[in-house]
């Protein structure tokens, strides 16, 4: 379902040919493959400080770009970005308003900053099933299949830590940013935002 979600929020950042587009979180390079294909005359960045993960990027596509580094203090230029896309990365940023900060420097005037993020879902019962699922088997299923628990336990509790829709889009008003879209996936569990820089 994740690669769906991934092609929802590179379809509604209005990409287009000419445009430089830099995937924060890139990881081993999902969104900004997926990015390259649909805008093959595009000029597209994977940023991530984890050099394994880009050791793995590198090995899918040996022709993309790829940088190591942080949100927090991106290595471009002021207004050189178009777009700036970032998948289940912005729960680990070390701190949210630098790194909004730093997006919102590096984009031009009126350019898109688009993420997908988890959180905890809302409602009454499927949060229920959901918690059941994510809080016990997931850590349980990750652990079996990686032998490396501490990864699942981090992503069910920085998940459940991660704050929603109404702290999100306020952060970003107060950074400069207004969405323009918002689709709450599975009851919010997972959030799609795109904002633009508006000053
Ligand atoms: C779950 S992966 C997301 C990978 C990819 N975007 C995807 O959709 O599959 C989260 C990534 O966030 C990266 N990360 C951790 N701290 C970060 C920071 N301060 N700034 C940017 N990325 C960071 C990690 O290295 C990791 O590759």
């Amino acid at each position: 379902m994740d690669d769906s979600w991934r092609q929802d929020l590179i379809r509604r950042m209005e990409i287009k040919p000419g445009q430089v587009v830099l995937d924060i979180s890139t990881g081993t390079g999902d969104i900004a493959i997926a990015a390259s294909k649909i805008c093959p005359q595009c000029q597209v960045v994977g940023l991530d400080p984890a050099s394994n993960m880009v050791a793995l990027f590198r090995k899918k596509a040996p022709e993309a770009t790829m940088t190591l580094g942080e949100a927090e203090h991106l290595p471009f230029d002021n207004e050189s970005v178009d777009r700036a896309l970032c998948s289940f990365g912005l729960r680990n940023f070390h701190n949210r308003p630098s790194g909004y900060a730093e997006i919102h420097r590096v984009l031009k005037p009126g350019g898109l900053w688009g993420l997908l993020e988890m959180t905890a879902p809302k409602g009454r019962i499927f949060p229920i099933i959901y918690g059941f699922y994510f809080k016990h088997l997931v850590p349980l299923l990750g652990t079996i299949i990686s032998l490396y628990p501490g990864a699942y336990q981090y992503l069910r509790d920085s998940v459940y830590a991660f704050p929603g829709y109404e702290t999100l889009k306020s952060e970003h008003e107060t950074a400069g940013f207004s969405l323009l879209h918002y689709r709450a996936i599975m009851k919010g569990a997972v959030g799609l935002y795109v904002f633009r820089k508006i000053h």
